[in-house]
């Protein structure tokens, strides 16, 4: 079956290739670090960005998707230069900008849930609930690690994400269930 949502299929494309970068610069974002827990931590995450690789791509087979060369290439770049500056920036940034691209990537899984819908379609439903939530675990991991750092009010201003200001209306602590969680990321 032939998906007839360009945006839907677009936003599959993007996903595919941004797991990726975002696996990437995992994998110096957990070099860089010198705390062991912090980079075994920083590791399950990457872990976690490559098994969405591999579910966002289950799905694109199902409806025949091809993969974007032109993503794969541009968040190849991507990925390897946040990798490699992560070793340059110093502890904090690194921290702080995986946690607000993570909190925007919330948002896009369950924006895919609102296009499937669109098309009556709902047996991905609890994946992308699953990477959804997952995401918002990791932006949680890593505010948690900056939230007391003096440094966070600036960004926070200057790049809109931090304590107070989020990309995405979902809460770990009340939870909507998967067939409630539709609700989610429609602002
Ligand atoms: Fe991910
Ligand atoms: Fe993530």
């Amino acid at each position: 079956m032939k998906l007839n949502h360009p945006p839907l299929v677009d936003l599959l494309q993007m996903a595919y290739s941004a797991e990726k970068a975002a696996a990437f610069a995992y994998q110096g974002h957990a070099g860089a670090v010198k705390n062991k827990d912090e980079k075994a931590a920083i590791h399950q995450i990457e872990v976690d960005e490559w098994n969405h690789r591999k579910e966002v791509m289950k799905i694109m087979n199902l409806y025949s998707i091809p993969v974007s060369r032109y993503y794969e290439f541009r968040f190849h770049i991507i990925g390897k230069t946040i990798s490699a500056a992560c070793y340059v920036i110093g502890w904090f940034m690194p921290f702080y900008f995986a946690g607000r691209l993570e909190s925007g990537n919330v948002c896009e899984y369950f924006r895919m849930m609102h296009f499937f819908h669109e098309l009556g379609i709902r047996e991905h439903d609890h994946i992308l609930y699953e990477m959804g939530i997952k995401e918002k675990e990791h932006e949680v991991y890593f505010l948690d690690k900056i939230k007391n750092s003096r440094a966070l009010p600036f960004f926070e201003k200057i790049f809109s994400w931090g304590g107070r200001k989020s990309f995405n209306d979902v809460d770990l602590d009340a939870k909507y269930p998967v067939d409630a969680s539709e609700a989610y990321c429609k602002k």
